[in-house]
């Protein structure tokens, strides 16, 4: 057995591969502690994993009765001792403690976080401390894994990684819902065009999508991505939408919608199967603890091909459903969440990737289809949240792309760069985008998308 190195003793590597009888150093804090006779137990948390370690303390110790009884939940130690096997049920090992520190002291009256459950909303307020509990702990470790699976997957299928930029002057999704960037003092922005004495000497905003940026290096590179966070100052208080959030956008040149849609089944099922490998502890506890049947769900979403349907098609099934939504359905109109969630929990099963969406609720950019009424959209559903993906086939045409521009009252200078990828050596090319948190959600089951990033921001919400 290779040894560790101090910094590697995390309590994963101990439960993982140290053998009984080894010497080790832990530092965690305490989640709780129990009295028996002249010994205490301790159960240690360090984050690296769902389980706890025990730690035995018995009334040898020189700080005993100084310290260790009066360790509370929250208190940082440092234990060092010998592993020893353990007698008690559901774990293996457990540390004996030759040696007690205490690093720091929480105290017991003001300490938030108790041995009981917290509701979330509870924990919202303490983002600062919820970390530390089962639930926003295994988050985190999902989250991260997530995070270093896209890197991997797409490093593996030969894609570059671009850094587009958060402050933009161009709004991609031309919905109005760019956040400015200013260095003006509030009052000087009045009159006409306050802009222009700016910063940036004009608009300028939060990125609501860094495709328009990825296009061009798709257009260099053949096969980038772009993953950073992304701003939205839509004024929508769901369970599903944040002001601020992480989009992950591939871009792929020479590339029409099918091979949009494989790519994104493709990236879904093996980022699903990478959770179920790496982070089972912790997706057990979310499907004991946070959302029945999710394993079963996951399972489903790794093994079985998504459904694929035009939005026409979707509409159709919408129409025949035996029951009444809260938004009629009706072709031209946007599908909602309630649409988005019947077509894939209870037509399909299985995750649905609706294709074709009429131009006129789509931007600028998706290239039309022939007919003119739809464009090469895609939007991928999935159970529980309804869109997790939204993507398209982009407009190659020169001429198109310009008369769509006009249409969508775009200033055809300012996108000058833009029209110009469709000049000089224009080619099919497609992307999608990919809402991170959403992912998250899939795969943990979280009900709120607040539960599932660090320091949500939402209408009213951005508290340090
Ligand atoms: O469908 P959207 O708006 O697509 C785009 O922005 C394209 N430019 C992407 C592309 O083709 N490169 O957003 C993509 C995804 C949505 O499907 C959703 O998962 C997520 O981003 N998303 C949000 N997630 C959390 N909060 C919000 N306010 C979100 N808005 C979009
Ligand atoms: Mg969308």
């Amino acid at each position: 057995m290779k040894s560790l190195s101090a910094a590697q003793q995390t309590i994963k590597t101990l439960l993982q591969s140290a053998p009984v009888g080894s010497r080790v150093e832990v530092k965690a804090w305490i989640r709780t502690r129990r009295d028996s006779g002249s010994l205490s137990f301790l159960e240690l948390n360090d984050g690296s994993c769902l389980a706890s370690l025990q730690v035995v303390a018995e009334g040898d110790l020189d700080n005993y009765e100084s310290e260790v009884r009066r360790l509370t939940t929250g208190c940082a130690v440092c234990v060092r001792g010998e592993l020893v096997a353990s007698p008690a049920k559901g774990q293996e090992v457990e540390l004996k403690a030759a040696a007690l520190e205490v690093v720091g002291w929480a105290d017991p009256e003001h300490y938030p976080l108790q041995k009981k459950r917290h509701s979330f909303e509870f924990l919202r307020s303490i983002s600062h401390l919820r970390a530390r509990t089962n639930a926003l702990g295994g988050v985190t470790r999902v989250r991260s894994a997530l995070n270093f699976g896209i890197h991997r997957f797409f490093r593996e299928q030969g894609f570059f990684q671009v850094q587009t930029p958060v402050i933009t002057t161009s709004d991609c999704e031309g919905a109005g819902e760019m956040f400015t960037v200013t260095a003006l003092e509030p009052e000087a922005i009045r009159g006409e065009d306050p802009f222009a004495r700016d910063f940036f000497q004009r608009r300028a905003g939060l990125t609501v999508s860094g495709q328009l940026q990825a296009e061009i290096f798709a257009l260099s590179h053949g096969r980038v991505y772009t993953f950073g966070p992304t701003f939205r100052a839509e004024n929508s208080n769901t369970s599903r939408h944040l002001a601020e959030f992480w989009m992950l956008e591939p871009e792929m040149a020479f590339c029409d919608l099918r091979g949009n849609m494989d790519l994104a089944e493709e990236m879904i099922k093996n980022l699903v199967a990478m959770v179920l490998e790496e982070c089972g502890d912790d997706l057990d506890l979310f499907n004991r603890f946070v959302s029945k049947g999710l394993l079963q769900r996951l399972e489903t979403i790794r093994s079985k091909p998504f459904v694929r349907m035009t939005y026409s098609e979707a509409v159709r099934e919408l129409e025949k459903a035996a029951r009444e939504f809260e938004f009629p359905v009706q072709w031209g109109g946007d599908l909602q969440a309630e649409h988005e969630r019947y077509l894939c929990e209870e037509v399909a099963g299985v995750p649905v990737i609706v294709t074709n969406y009429p131009q006129t609720i789509k931007p600028f950019y998706m290239r039309l289809d022939e007919g003119g009424e739809t464009v090469a959209a895609m939007d991928i559903l999935v159970p529980g949240i309804g869109e997790l993906v939204g993507g398209s086939q982009r407009e190659e045409r020169y001429e198109v792309l310009k008369a769509r521009m006009i249409e969508a009252g775009l200033d055809l200078e300012e996108y000058g760069w833009y029209l110009d990828l469709r000049r000089y050596g224009s080619v099919p090319h497609a992307g999608f985008g990919l809402g991170f948190e959403r992912l998250v959600q899939l795969v943990t089951g979280m009900q709120n998308i607040r539960d599932v990033i660090p320091f949500p921001r939402t209408p009213g919400n951005a508290p340090c």
